[in-house]
């Protein structure tokens, strides 16, 4: 067992997003780089994820391999491309081809109308990993899932386990990145999934006589983690537990929270090659041409002396919207200062946003959509990044905010508590400005002071934006201590003695 150990702990994740072949959001993030980390400390990390048909093979070079038959439950095989993508020194990713499933346009939804076959779509993306690791012999010790989509698999893991297959002992641990999606499903999906009636109870996969996918990973996973500590003490209570809590209360002595980190061969204002010029604490003159030419990019007023706020966030509630909604129009009635927006999501926000920049022209610009980019060159170009998050798991746009010198305004929830130091107007430290209550009046003073201290306490903000820029969230710690949790629930099951 411990010679097993020794050698290169093997961990498959699986997931339905990895950067940058498919990314909504910050998941997708950290699914491209925690194994990053994980190898440079010695873990055999490998990805799954399903190619959707937004991943053209050509593009990213992906090589086909054979292809893999899943025996889903209740008999039904399923025939899958397989496709793999291991360039020298990058973390090998295996693409599941399924066209009935994956090849449909969105990743979850179909311009926000959510699939109704999820728990298929995604229930045949961990049985088709499984399938390829037991087909090419590379049996991982560890199986990491990430958010509803694939928390499933713990619980078929369980079920393989029982019936002595293979994959049964790996450990696994499921990564909540958002507890508020929870993936609900029609009981008839447990069939497919392979999973008999004994699963389908109130302490495992049954909630409100449907079956919840998350409520189950959080009852099977042999190690539960989420994004920041902060986070954690959150789900651990209602109302951040979104009704789960008391169910992730009883795993208690196995959930942690553990901050993620950020990818600075991608982020990184000193090499970036999407934005114009480079620029490092010591010299911020780059970031004046970025700012300059940001602004002329988006048709803004070219003033170099009026704070520019940047906003790049999927455009929903937990995003704050809500209180942007509120605020920003009076905000910029009575504030000195311009804003861009880059933001895709529900339908009245972008309207709200598309809105703004018609009642605000050279003041506030809008791009609707998702663009890496323009990502880049918002992080690079404003003064200030704007997150009103009403919670906020972890949260890497902050971060990427602070390696760029661009200072945020966040509510102090979840990850944003964690990773951004309060202003202090005495010292002239900090790295951001925080409001304490999710409240329109708290949201508007937090912007007045920000833009108030740009005007009036310039020495201030240069200096918060040295010690923002110096501040790092590397992955090399947190990977260390998934690979604790990895080596503890590897242990577990590896002698199959209950098989
Ligand atoms: P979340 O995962 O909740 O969306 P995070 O802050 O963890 O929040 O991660 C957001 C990631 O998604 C960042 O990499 C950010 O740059 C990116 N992102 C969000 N919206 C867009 C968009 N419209 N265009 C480009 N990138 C976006
Ligand atoms: C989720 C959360 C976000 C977190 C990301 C990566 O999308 O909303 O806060 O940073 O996952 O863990």
């Amino acid at each position: 067992m411990q010679q097993m150990v020794e050698q290169a702990l093997k961990v498959l994740f699986v997931a339905s997003e990895c950067a940058p072949y498919a990314k909504c959001g910050g998941l997708g993030d950290v699914v491209a780089s925690l194994p990053k980390a994980l190898r440079s400390l010695g873990v055999d990390a490998r990805v799954a994820m399903p190619l959707y048909d937004s991943i053209a093979p050509a593009k990213f070079g992906l090589e086909a391999e054979p292809p893999c038959l899943v025996n889903a439950g209740g008999g039904e095989i399923n025939g899958c491309g397989v496709w793999r993508r291991a360039g020298p020194g990058e973390v090998p990713v295996w693409f599941i081809e399924h066209n009935r499933f994956f090849a449909r346009g969105g990743i979850y939804d179909d311009h926000g109308i959510e699939f109704g076959d999820n728990a298929f779509r995604f229930g045949l993306l961990g049985m088709a990993a499984a399938q390829v690791c037991r087909d090419r012999e590379w049996l991982p010790d560890v199986v990491h899932v990430h958010d509803w989509p694939t928390a499933v698999l713990p619980v078929q893991m369980d079920a393989w386990r029982r019936a002595g297959a293979p994959l049964g002992r790996a450990g696994s641990v499921l990564t909540i990145h958002n507890q508020s999606y929870q993936g609900y499903s029609h009981a008839s999906a447990l069939g497919y999934l392979g999973l008999g009636p004994e699963y389908f109870t109130a302490d495992a996969l049954e909630s409100w006589g449907k079956i919840n996918l998350l409520k189950g990973g959080m009852a099977f996973a042999d190690a539960i983690t989420t994004v920041s500590p902060t986070y954690a003490k959150e789900i651990l209570a209602e109302p951040g537990g979104n009704g789960l809590s008391a169910h992730l209360n009883k795993r208690a002595a196995d959930f942690t929270g553990i901050l993620n980190g950020a990818d600075y061969e991608v982020w990184n204002p000193e090499a970036d090659r999407l934005i114009p010029a480079h620029y490092r604490a010591e010299s911020l003159i780059g970031k004046v041409v970025c700012k300059q030419e940001l602004q002329e990019e988006m048709g803004l007023e070219e003033d170099a002396t009026i704070p520019l706020f940047g906003i790049v966030a999927r455009l929903t509630a937990q995003k704050g919207t809500g209180l942007m909604r509120a605020v920003l129009p009076a905000a910029l009635d009575t504030l000195r200062m311009h804003l861009v927006v880059l933001g895709a999501g529900e339908g009245d926000d972008e309207n709200f946003f598309r809105w703004l920049a018609g009642a605000y022209p050279g003041r506030v610009a809008t791009t609707i959509g998702y663009a890496d980019e323009l990502a880049h060159r918002i992080q690079a170009g404003a003064d200030f990044f704007l997150m009103p998050s009403l919670f906020e798991p972890c949260g890497l746009s902050q971060m990427y905010a602070l390696r760029y010198g661009t200072l945020p305004v966040v509510h102090a929830t979840g990850g944003l508590e964690d990773t951004v130091e309060q202003y202090n107007e005495g010292e002239g430290t900090g790295t951001g400005f925080k409001f304490y209550e999710a409240a329109a009046p708290a949201f508007h003073d937090t912007l007045s002071w920000a833009v108030e201290t740009w005007q009036e306490r310039p020495s201030h903000i240069t200096r918060m934006r040295e010690q923002a820029m110096r501040v790092r969230f590397d992955w090399e710690m947190s990977a260390q201590r998934y690979l604790e949790i990895y080596r503890r629930v590897a242990a577990k099951h590896a002698s199959g003695a209950e098989a």
